[in-house]
């Protein structure tokens, strides 16, 4: 019986929701713990695809529960819009579904700042999902935040949102010119204490639940969004995002102590992606980037916006099993490079004339970093139905023992297709 964090290796987008989906067959209980609503976890099962922002992606699975940490940010709205279309699949969500109480809400003023915040950074844009993240995670460090708990008390509810609109409107007439007027602020209280009413049977003490989960034995599996070069402390800073997707912020995003984590499971696409702005060393920006995004459908399922696409990136994911403690990894979309004759591995960074071959903690360092490469041997043939590790193309085989070598980590997983039977596993992940 074990618990084991799923953490994104790279920028994100890796297919951390095809895993956790597969995984969540011999898990008792999911549970997200961080970001909100900018995620997009991508789950095929038979002929339909689900896009989760918020509900864990082990919903699909009778008979699991799933829960959403406290370190996660709600939008109600989104959230409830998930549950909704969910139902309408004949998935039901009831009793199957628990928020912790201290989770925060996102507001429509942190929809507005963030927006703002980017329409007025001119050179430096971030690229966010503009999904209100960054100024709700804002709000709880400034400790004038929202929780679950609040919506449920409309008193209460309203007394914290007639401070913050105040403070808000300081800033936002100031430096924006706009406000949110009287009339606004009334349907804004209107429409969350309405949230809360639809939400209270969802609301439970998530880290009591994971723990007492913990005690009885059960496998429990930690969800997470992101990934680790966008996390607030570890990323690339500024163009990160506001929340900690590593493995560490499962502890704090679920109130579960560190002693009792079994294993951290990376999920590592076989190139490299990113939305959004920032430095990416090894992006490929000509045809060769176009032939990937096309092939791998590398467009960002939450906003729709090309993902920017790149040869794998041994400095970032060698990066990535240090911060994480990252035990084994699971190697998805392999499939993609099917067809290249060559493939590339950066294996280090060139900086003013010296070899790096650890991930620069400056991004002004970053910024000027040449990718060196070494080339491998391409495969033809369509792998995607294929089950077993042995029949593989032998240069394929090569790749991954390359990449075992280079991160000094098992691959354990290697994922040929977006769906649960394309996916072939060399290491039981639970044992
Ligand atoms: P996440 O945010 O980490 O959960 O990843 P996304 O869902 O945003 O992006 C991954 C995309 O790749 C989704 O469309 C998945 O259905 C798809 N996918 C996952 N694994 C594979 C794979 O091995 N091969 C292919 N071709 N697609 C995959
Ligand atoms: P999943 O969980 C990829 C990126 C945004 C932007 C930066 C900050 O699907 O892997 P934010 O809205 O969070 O303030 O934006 O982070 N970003 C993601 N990129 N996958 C994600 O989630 C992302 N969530 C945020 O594009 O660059
Ligand atoms: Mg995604």
């Amino acid at each position: 019986m074990s618990t084991i964090i799923v953490v994104g290796s790279q920028w994100g987008d890796e297919g951390k929701g095809k895993i956790t989906d597969l995984l969540s067959e011999e898990s008792s209980i999911i549970v997200r713990y961080q970001g909100g609503c900018n995620a997009g976890h991508t789950v095929v099962k038979g002929e339909k695809q689900y896009i989760f922002h918020l509900v864990p992606s082990g919903i699909l699975h009778e008979g699991k529960k799933c829960y959403i940490g406290s370190g996660v940010v709600i939008d109600p709205a989104s959230l409830l819009q998930e549950i909704e279309d969910l139902k309408h699949q004949g998935i039901e969500v009831e009793g199957k579904l628990f928020v912790d109480s201290k989770t925060h809400v996102v507001l429509p003023y942190h929809k507005i700042l963030d927006e703002k915040k980017e329409e007025k950074r001119e050179k430096n844009k971030i690229g966010t999902t503009k999904r209100g993240i960054g100024p709700a995670y804002i709000d709880k460090n400034a400790r004038c935040g929202i929780r679950m708990s609040d919506l449920i008390d409309k008193n209460i509810l309203e007394g914290k949102l007639k401070t913050n609109f105040k403070e808000k409107n300081e800033s936002l007439k100031k430096l924006y010119n706009t406000e949110i007027t009287i009339k606004e602020q009334s349907s804004i209280l209107k429409e969350y204490v309405k949230y809360g009413q639809s939400l209270k049977k969802y609301i439970r003490d998530v880290s009591l639940l994971v723990n007492q989960a913990i005690n009885e034995n059960k496998n429990i599996l930690f969800e997470g969004a992101q990934g680790t070069l966008l996390d607030i402390d570890h990323g690339t800073y500024p163009y990160v995002t506001s929340s900690s997707p590593i493995a560490g912020g499962a502890c704090t995003g679920i109130g579960v102590g560190p002693t009792k984590i079994d294993k951290v499971l990376g999920i590592t696409k076989a190139y490299t992606t990113r939305v959004g702005e920032g430095p990416f060393p090894t992006e490929m920006l000509g045809e060769m980037g176009e032939h990937i995004r096309k092939k791998g459908g590398e467009f960002g399922a939450t906003t729709g916006r090309p993902r920017r696409c790149g040869w794998f990136d041994v400095v970032v994911v060698k990066y990535a099993v240090r911060i994480n403690g990252m035990d084994s990894m699971a190697v998805t979309k392999i499939d993609v490079l099917s067809g290249l004759k060559k493939l590339k591995i950066c294996t280090s960074y060139q900086y003013e004339g010296e070899s790096i071959k650890e991930f620069p903690s400056d991004l002004e360092i970053l910024k000027k970093c040449t990718p060196m490469y070494e080339e491998l041997e391409g495969w033809e043939e369509d792998i995607s139905q294929i089950t077993d590790y042995d029949n593989l193309p032998m240069q394929l085989k090569k790749y991954i023992k390359r990449i075992e070598e280079l991160t000094n980590t098992r691959v354990a997983i290697v994922s040929v297709g977006p769906r649960r039977s394309q996916t072939i596993i060399r290491e039981k992940v639970f044992k």
